[in-house]
């Protein structure tokens, strides 16, 4: 077992870590007030090659692996959780389905300007009335001619509100269930095809979450990405692979509340010494380091499995984003603790921290659907 990263995965993590402590921390406080969506800093991700991470270099991409992919969302999303998402969904929700499920001419046309940050990519899986039940969405895609038409809205989809392509899913036959889903790519002009509500959330606030609408929208033929019917396979493919980067993401989140709580301790003084002296103070911070470390290397071992081509790693996955927002969570809960009621104003980041990490149990699958996802693969 080879707990070494490469010498390409190193000085990833080394750059990206250094460009995120220089121009993505200094801005995650306003946006998070603001909501505006950091397209300064998404610009310099692009220029960084960190908008097509895994896609290959003849079309724009860096080409790297899946735990370079890991690395980098977690050092952006230790200095900014909504700067790691909005990378994150461009990357594995919307590159690497075209990628992985896409024509060539697909390639050429959408991943160069996905790469480059001219486009940005958002997700359109779940609706109104469908989140965890992705087999019983009700929007709906019917061929006439040379176009589908789609009708039907999309909820809670990061990135929407300045996005330029789309990656979209609907069923074309509903009596078939999950095996009448649908893939397609959606650009943001198409006639039909407009943004609804733009959700003012809890954390991750600077992600432009916006609702989707299809109103009889014209969605060209040679768009469906796939063949009809694969989609529910293609999205639940599509969610094994960035499920990892929402554990990823987890342990940057998770790592920052950490940082913060390790300065804390040391600077703030009660009883006329350090809170950090105290063995309870000193309980939860081994306790968050542990949590942290354990947590990162499920994620490795997860981007491991799909770097080494295994068919199917939900499993392993699912385990990561399970454990990762876990402990993200609890990690950031006790950071408040340490930092009593500081922690509890918008004097300390920490309590950005935890907004944000709530997010993690929610998104890309509640906690609830990765341990049906570990469950139903002990049991099969
Ligand atoms: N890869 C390939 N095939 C898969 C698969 C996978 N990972 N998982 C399931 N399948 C196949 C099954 O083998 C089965 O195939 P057959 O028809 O040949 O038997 C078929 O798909 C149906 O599978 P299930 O019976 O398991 O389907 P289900 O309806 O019970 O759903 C579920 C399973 C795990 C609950 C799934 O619906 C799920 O993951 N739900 C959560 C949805 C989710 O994560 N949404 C996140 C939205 S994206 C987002 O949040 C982005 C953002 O903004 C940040």
């Amino acid at each position: 077992m080879d707990f070494e990263f490469t010498k390409d995965q190193k000085m990833l993590q080394e750059e990206v870590r250094k460009f995120a402590d220089a121009h993505i921390a200094p801005d995650a406080a306003e946006i998070d007030q603001s909501r505006d969506f950091p397209w300064k800093n998404i610009k310099k991700t692009a220029e960084m090659g960190l908008l097509g991470i895994i896609v290959p270099e003849k079309y724009g991409g860096s080409g790297f692996d899946y735990i370079s992919l890991a690395i980098a969302i977690e050092e952006l999303s230790r200095c900014c959780a909504s700067t790691g998402v909005i990378v994150a969904v461009n990357n594995s929700l919307v590159t690497y389905p075209i990628v992985a499920f896409g024509t060539e001419e697909q390639k050429q046309k959408y991943l160069p300007a996905l790469c480059s940050g001219e486009k940005l990519g958002a997700f359109g899986l779940t609706e109104p009335n469908a989140g965890s039940d992705v087999a019983g969405m009700e929007t709906t895609a019917r061929l006439e001619g040379d176009h589908y038409i789609i009708n039907g809205t999309k909820r809670f989809i990061t990135n929407a509100g300045e996005a330029g392509t789309f990656i979209v899913f609907a069923s074309t036959d509903r009596n078939l269930k999950h095996k009448g889903i649908s893939t397609f790519i959606v650009e943001r002009d198409t006639p039909g095809f407009s943004l609804g509500k733009h959700e003012d959330l809890m954390g991750v606030r600077a992600t432009a979450n916006c609702e989707l609408i299809f109103e009889d929208a014209k969605i060209p033929k040679e768009n469906l990405l796939g063949k009809e019917g694969q989609g529910f396979m293609i999205a639940m493919n599509v969610l094994d692979v960035s499920r990892i980067d929402i554990g990823a993401q987890a342990v940057g989140i998770a790592q920052s509340a950490l940082d913060e709580s390790v300065k804390y301790a040391k600077e703030r003084k009660a009883f006329g010494q350090p809170i950090g002296n105290f063995e309870m103070i000193q309980n939860m911070l081994a306790e968050m380091a542990t949590q942290i470390c354990a947590a990162r290397f499920l994620v490795y071992y997860a981007g491991h499995c799909k770097n080494k081509g295994m068919p199917r790693f939900s499993r392993e996955s699912a385990m990561s984003k399970y454990y990762g927002a876990t402990i993200a969570v609890d990690v950031a809960r006790k950071g408040v603790q340490i930092h009593g009621g500081y922690g509890y104003t918008k004097d300390y980041p920490i309590e950005r921290i935890y907004r944000d990490a709530k997010i993690l149990e929610l998104y890309e699958g509640t906690s609830e659907i990765q341990k049906i996802v570990i469950a139903r693969d002990l049991l099969k």
